[in-house]
């Protein structure tokens, strides 16, 4: 299994992110969360296209774009041309969800599905064949900060499940109130990416994401 610690850059000091992202490059991270969030799909505006290609310049990361959009589909061929890698989608934000993942992955990028924490399960059944990356949400989206619902530990679980079920290769990414605690939590339901924000940025990085990363080598042996 391929573990990810995924740091998101909501919770970076703007004013200085290149310095920031170099230094999470610098501690062995190699994904990057990205939030880009519309003022309609959830309320606050974030950033979009503009930021991704000036950082694009000089990362070298994976770029893990989440797409808190509303119809995101519209933007993929942007994306794509700034430099995204994994264009994750919103189940409840696509009118034809499944178009929507094969549009993802003819641009050539790997393609997510995001679901909200009161969406069932359900909506990834005739697309999960599609879809690279299954993105559990821990936390109503929308901010950092935020603390982890406990209800994510099962839902977790299940989409391992399923995905095991269907003999497929499919990521599991977890997203919302992750910490040194809540890490061991989500790892042992089945997540094997795991973004967090707050966890990272807050304080020194370089200590933060080497707590982080002891603990997923410690539960996986990565
Ligand atoms: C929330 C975003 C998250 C956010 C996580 O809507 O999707 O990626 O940055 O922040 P923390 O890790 O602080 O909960
Ligand atoms: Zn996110």
């Amino acid at each position: 299994m391929n573990y990810q610690l995924c740091p998101s850059i909501l919770s970076a000091d703007f004013n200085r992110l290149g310095e920031q992202i170099r230094q999470v490059e610098s501690a062995g991270v190699k994904w990057l969360h990205i939030d880009v969030m519309d003022g309609d799909f959830v309320p606050s505006i974030s950033y979009g296209t503009p930021v991704i290609t000036s950082i694009r310049k000089e990362s070298n990361l994976f770029f893990d774009v989440h797409m808190m959009v509303t119809e995101p589909g519209r933007y993929i061929a942007d994306f794509k041309n700034a430099g995204a890698d994994m264009f994750t989608v919103h189940a409840e934000a696509c009118r034809h969800l499944d178009r929507t993942l094969d549009a993802i992955r003819e641009a050539g990028m790997k393609a997510g599905v995001a679901v909200n924490p009161a969406t069932p399960l359900c909506m990834l059944e005739h697309v999960l064949h599609k879809t690279d990356m299954v993105l559990v949400m821990s936390v109503n989206p929308g901010f950092g900060g935020q603390s982890y619902l406990p209800e994510s530990t099962r839902k977790i679980r299940m989409v391992r499940e399923m995905i095991e079920q269907r003999g497929l290769s499919v990521d599991v990414e977890v997203d919302g109130g992750i910490n040194s605690e809540t890490i061991e939590t989500v790892l042992d339901a089945g997540a094997n990416i795991i973004v967090a924000g707050s966890a990272v940025f807050s304080g020194n990085i370089a200590e933060n994401i080497c707590t982080l990363a002891e603990r997923i080598e410690k539960r996986c042996g990565k």
